[in-house]
C-alpha cells in the first residue's frame, strides 16, 4: 500500500471499509479543472513570494498542464486510496515531476483548497443555467409571437376567472425566469471571494500574498476571515435555493402543460418529438418530459434541504460532513440543466388549438369583472356593480346562457342603469379590448411587454 500524503504519523493503515466510507474521488473528480486552476494560481504566488523558486513553478506549471491533458484524455487513473481530487493531483504530480510537486501545498490545506475550487465551479455553472434559462425565455417568447391575438381563459382556483390573451401568459413565466437569473447573478456576486490562503482554519505565518491568487483567479477580493472562508457552505445554499425556485417556477409550467395536453382541456399537442408512448395501450401519446420537469423539481428542492440539514448542526470551522456538500450540488446542477433545455425544446414543439380554446371561451362569465367595471363608469359604486353582476350571472345561470345572450330589457330588470352601449363590454373580445392599466392583458399592453423581451432577448 501506497502512504498517505498525511500517513506520517499513523503506524497503521486504514481498513478498506474505512477508505470505501470516506473517499470522494468518486465524485469530486469532476472539481479537476478547477483544482488545477487553482494550483496553477497558487504555484504562481508562492514563486511571485519568494516561497519556491522560478524552476520549481515551472515544473509545477507545466506538470499540471500535462496531468489536465492527461484527464481530460481519460488517460488518468483516479486512485481510491488517493481519496480525493486534491491528493489525487497532487500525487499524480509527484509522480510526475518529483521533488518540486512537494512544494505546492506549501501555506495551502485542502480546507480551503476544496472551497476555493467549489465557489470557481459554481461560478461557471451558474453562468451555463443562466444561458439555458435565456434559450427558454426565447423559446416562450417564439411561441407567443406565434400565436399573437389568441384569447385563452385566464383562471385563479383553476375555476375560469378573466380572458387573458395567450400571450401575457407566457410572458408571465419569462419574468419569473428574469428574476431566476437575477438570483443567480446577485449570489454569484457574494460567492465571488476568495478563501485560498486561509489554509486550514488560521492562515498562515509564511508571506503569502492573498490578493495575488484572488486576482489571478478572477475573484473580486481575499475573503477576510480565514475561519468563515473554509467552514461555511452558505453560496452553495443560495446557489440551490435559487435553483429550487427555478425548479418551482419550471415545475408550475410542466403542470400547467401536462393540464392542457390533456383530453378535458386540449387546449395544446406537442409534437411527436417531445411525446413519448406507452408499453400496453397503444393509442398513447404523453406529454412525459414536462411531467419529469414537475418531477425532478423534487430532486433538486431535495439537494436544497440535504445540504440545510448537513450545515445546520457544523461548529467553526472545518468538518468532514462539508465533503457530503458536492453530491446535491453537482446533482442539483445537472438536473436544473436538463429541466430548462427540455422546457425550451418542448415549447418550441407544441401547438395551440384555437379552434378548441374558442370553443371553451364562452362558459365561464369571463366577461362578468369587465361588465362589473361597465357599471362602475356609468358611476355606480364597485360593491354594488359587484351585485348587479352576480345577480345578472345568476340569471344566465338559470336560463342556461351567456351575459351577452341576455336583452337589454332582462339587464334592465336587474337595474335600469344597463344600456345600449354594454354590448360593447360583453364577449371575451370586447372584454379584452377593455384592458387598459399598465401590465394588464389589453392588447397594447401585451404588444408592449412582448416588444420588450424581443428586444431585451435580441430575438429577429
Ligand atoms: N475531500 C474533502 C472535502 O471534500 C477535502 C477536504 C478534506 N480535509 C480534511 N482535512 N480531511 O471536503
Amino acid at each position: 500500500k501506497e502512504e498517505k500524503l498525511w500517513g506520517g504519523r499513523f503506524e497503521e493503515s486504514v481498513t478498506d471499509a474505512v477508505e470505501r466510507f470516506t473517499e470522494s474521488i468518486s465524485f469530486d473528480k469532476q472539481l479537476y479543472k478547477h483544482d488545477i486552476m487553482g494550483s496553477k494560481a497558487h504555484a504562481a504566488m508562492l514563486a511571485h513570494q519568494g516561497l519556491i523558486t522560478a524552476m520549481d513553478r515551472d515544473r509545477i506549471l507545466s506538470g499540471l498542464d500535462e496531468i489536465e491533458r492527461r484527464i481530460d484524455a481519460g488517460k488518468f487513473v483516479w486512485r481510491m486510496d488517493r481519496e480525493d481530487v486534491h491528493m489525487n493531483i497532487e500525487a499524480a504530480l509527484t509522480d510526475l515531476i518529483g521533488e518540486p510537486a512537494k512544494k505546492l501545498h506549501t501555506a495551502r490545506s485542502r480546507n480551503d483548497q476544496v472551497v476555493t475550487d467549489l465557489r470557481l465551479w459554481c461560478r461557471e455553472a451558474i453562468d451555463r443555467i443562466i444561458a439555458r434559462i435565456g434559450h427558454l425565455q426565447v423559446a416562450l417568447v417564439k411561441l407567443a409571437m406565434k400565436n399573437e391575438g389568441l384569447i385563452v381563459p385566464g383562471y385563479t382556483h383553476l375555476q375560469r376567472a378573466q380572458p387573458v390573451l395567450l400571450q401575457h401568459l407566457l410572458l408571465a413565466y419569462v419574468e419569473q425566469l428574469e428574476r431566476d437569473i437575477g438570483r443567480l447573478n446577485n449570489c454569484k456576486d457574494r460567492m465571488n471571494f476568495c478563501p485560498l490562503g486561509a489554509c486550514a482554519l488560521a492562515g498562515t505565518g509564511l508571506p503569502i500574498d492573498r490578493f495575488m491568487t484572488s486576482n489571478t483567479l478572477g475573484f473580486t477580493a481575499p475573503m477576510r476571515n480565514s475561519i468563515d472562508a473554509v467552514s461555511d457552505r452558505d453560496f452553495v445554499l443560495e446557489f440551490l435555493s435559487a435553483n429550487s425556485i427555478i425548479a418551482m417556477h419550471l415545475s408550475r409550467l410542466g403542470e400547467e402543460w401536462v393540464l392542457w395536453a390533456s383530453e378535458e382541456f386540449g387546449f395544446l399537442t406537442p409534437s411527436d418529438s417531445v411525446s413519448t408512448g406507452s408499453s400496453i395501450m397503444p393509442q398513447k401519446k404523453n406529454p412525459d418530459p414536462m411531467e419529469l420537469v414537475r418531477g425532478k423539481s423534487s430532486r433538486v428542492i431535495g439537494s436544497l434541504v440535504t445540504l440545510l440539514v448537513l450545515c445546520k448542526g457544523l461548529p467553526q470551522a472545518y468538518n468532514r460532513d462539508l465533503q457530503e456538500d458536492k453530491e446535491p450540488l453537482f446533482d442539483s446542477v445537472k438536473t436544473i440543466l436538463g429541466m430548462l433545455e427540455v422546457s425550451a425544446e418542448f415549447a418550441l414543439n407544441i401547438t395551440l388549438n384555437h379552434a378548441k380554446i374558442a370553443k371553451a371561451l364562452p362558459a365561464g362569465y369571463l366577461d362578468a369583472t369587465t361588465l362589473a367595471d361597465y357599471l362602475v363608469k356609468k358611476g355606480v359604486p364597485f360593491r354594488t356593480s359587484h351585485d348587479i353582476v352576480g345577480r345578472s350571472v345568476a340569471l344566465c345561470v338559470s336560463r342556461n346562457c351567456q351575459l351577452s345572450g341576455l336583452a337589454l330589457d332582462d339587464l334592465r330588470g336587474i337595474d335600469p342603469v344597463f344600456e345600449e352601449d354594454v354590448y360593447e363590454y360583453l364577449g371575451v373580445e370586447n372584454s379584452i379590448n377593455k384592458f387598459s392599466s399598465y401590465g394588464s392583458t389589453g392588447s397594447d399592453c401585451v404588444a408592449e411587454q412582448l416588444h420588450h423581451w424581443i428586444s431585451k432577448l435580441r430575438i429577429s
